[in-house]
């Protein structure tokens, strides 16, 4: 794969007060102006879907078929899904589509002429750098979608984040691109979001605390052996329908560890004031409390498609076509702090925020391996932690890394992590 494209990042000799906060809102109404002069009322905003065959992928492309008299699709990727990628194609449009795999892509021969077909994980790269996008919709899981959330900034596009691993493996530099190049960075994921939304008008100065609400996933209540707990008890979440990685993500609850970290990059507020609460109904999608004592939240119905309307609209808040919250149907809102014991992921998740430079990629590195070592039933539910916590032991932080040394250490974790996993085979 062509690195090249996106530079190695290092003091970019920005002082952080010159700028305004991504979310800040007299920077974001310019920003929405800006969109708006690219982007007249008559015309529709121009999207491209990163990973538009995955669950939030799938959502986005709802929200954009209901609301299809502001939103114009015009570019769509995959990875090996070519079936859907290509019906979804047939379907929206886009002027190009990109399957990450290379072998499949001649599949997608057929589509109406002038769509540019790109293949590889560099096709991605040359769909997004070729493309007019008004905003790009990070929807690609995992490692995957670093370089290509990384390059969506870096060629001046605006990004809608519903990838957390790339911010988590990169978040100061992701951060840095995004002030320097001066693109709005909007959050899907639902928690995000409801934070994002809380901080419209609001100074981060008068930030005291923010709070992101967690269901507490299939195993909250689960009193039986964590040993015996099957991948198929673990994909099955009480509230949300997602992919696999972030389902089993949410059993853990490296989920609420990833979003942590990414909070703290997106909000630029210390890991020590952000707080988690389990909120098993998930409709209090988090929380901020400012320095007066007031806690402002979001509730909504726990459907993607909310946060994902709101990103595609944003700045404008407009009707959706979803079902509102009956408040008064509501039986009751509950919180509770998590049970660190229990979740040794959320533990060793805020150790390595906390910590930071290389060691948030190690983390994720280690728990996309050893989520995939479990739900091919290589090793049990708890030796996810066990594999975290041992090769964060065994990694040497770097401090400030640039791009180049957080794939080196990714690799590193993920090899490791292989290692052990095929010790505990044997
Ligand atoms: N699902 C949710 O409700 C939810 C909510 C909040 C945040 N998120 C975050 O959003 C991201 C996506 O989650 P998801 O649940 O939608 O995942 P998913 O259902 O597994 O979909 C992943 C998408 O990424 C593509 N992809 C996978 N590996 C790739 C690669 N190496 N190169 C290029 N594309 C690749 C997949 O293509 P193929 O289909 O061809 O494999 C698919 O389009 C994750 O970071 C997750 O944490 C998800």
């Amino acid at each position: 794969m062509k690195r090249e494209v996106v530079p190695c990042l290092r003091a970019p000799g920005i002082r952080k007060t010159e700028l305004a906060h991504p979310w800040h809102s007299a920077r974001l109404a310019n920003l929405g102006q800006e969109i708006g002069r690219g982007c007249p009322s008559k015309l529709r905003k121009r999207i491209v879907i990163l990973g538009s065959t995955g669950s939030v992928g799938k959502q986005a492309l709802e929200v954009v078929r209901a609301e299809s008299q502001y939103f114009e699709v015009i570019g769509l990727t995959a990875k090996d899904n070519w079936r859907l990628l290509k019906q979804q194609a047939q379907e929206f449009s886009p002027s190009a589509v990109a399957l990450a795999n290379k072998k499949n892509v001649s599949k997608l021969e057929g589509l109406r002429r002038g769509v540019k077909i790109f293949g590889g994980e560099e096709g991605i790269l040359e769909l997004i750098e070729s493309l007019p996008a008004d905003l790009i919709l990070s929807c690609i899981v995992g490692k995957a979608a670093l370089i290509p959330t990384m390059k969506a900034l870096n060629s001046g596009r605006n990004v809608g984040l519903a990838n957390k691993e790339s911010m988590v493996m990169a978040g100061r530099l992701l951060m840095e691109e995004a002030h320097q190049r001066g693109n709005l960075l909007i959050p899907v994921d639902s928690e995000q979001s409801a934070i994002f939304q809380c901080l419209q008008g609001h100074r981060i100065e008068d930030v005291r605390r923010m709070y992101l609400t967690a269901s507490g996933g299939p195993f909250r209540d689960w009193q039986g052996d964590f040993g015996k707990i099957t991948p198929e008890q673990s994909l099955s979440h009480p509230r949300w329908d997602m992919g696999p990685k972030v389902s089993l993500d949410s059993a853990t609850l490296a989920n609420k560890a990833l979003e942590v970290i990414e909070t703290s990059h997106l909000f630029e507020i210390e890991l020590d004031r952000i707080e988690i609460l389990i909120h098993p109904q998930s409709i209090v999608h988090s929380l901020v409390e400012f320095v007066d004592g007031s806690i402002l939240a979001q509730l909504g119905i726990t459907d993607m498609r909310l946060p994902i309307h709101y990103a595609l609209n944003f700045p404008e808040r407009r009707a959706s076509h979803l079902p509102h919250l009956g408040l008064s149907q509501l039986d009751r809102l509950s919180f509770e702090s998590p049970d660190y014991e229990k979740f040794p992921a959320l533990r060793l998740g805020y150790r390595a925020g906390k910590e930071g430079g290389t060691l948030p990629a190690v983390f994720n590195a280690v728990d996309e391996e050893a989520g995939r070592a479990f739900l091919s039933r290589r090793i049990t539910f708890p030796g996810i932690a066990r594999l975290i916590e041992r090769v964060m032991g065994q990694h040497r932080v770097i401090a400030n890394p640039c791009l180049e040394e957080i794939l080196e250490v990714d690799e590193w974790a993920r090899e490791k992590t292989r290692e052990l996993v095929g010790k505990i085979d044997s």
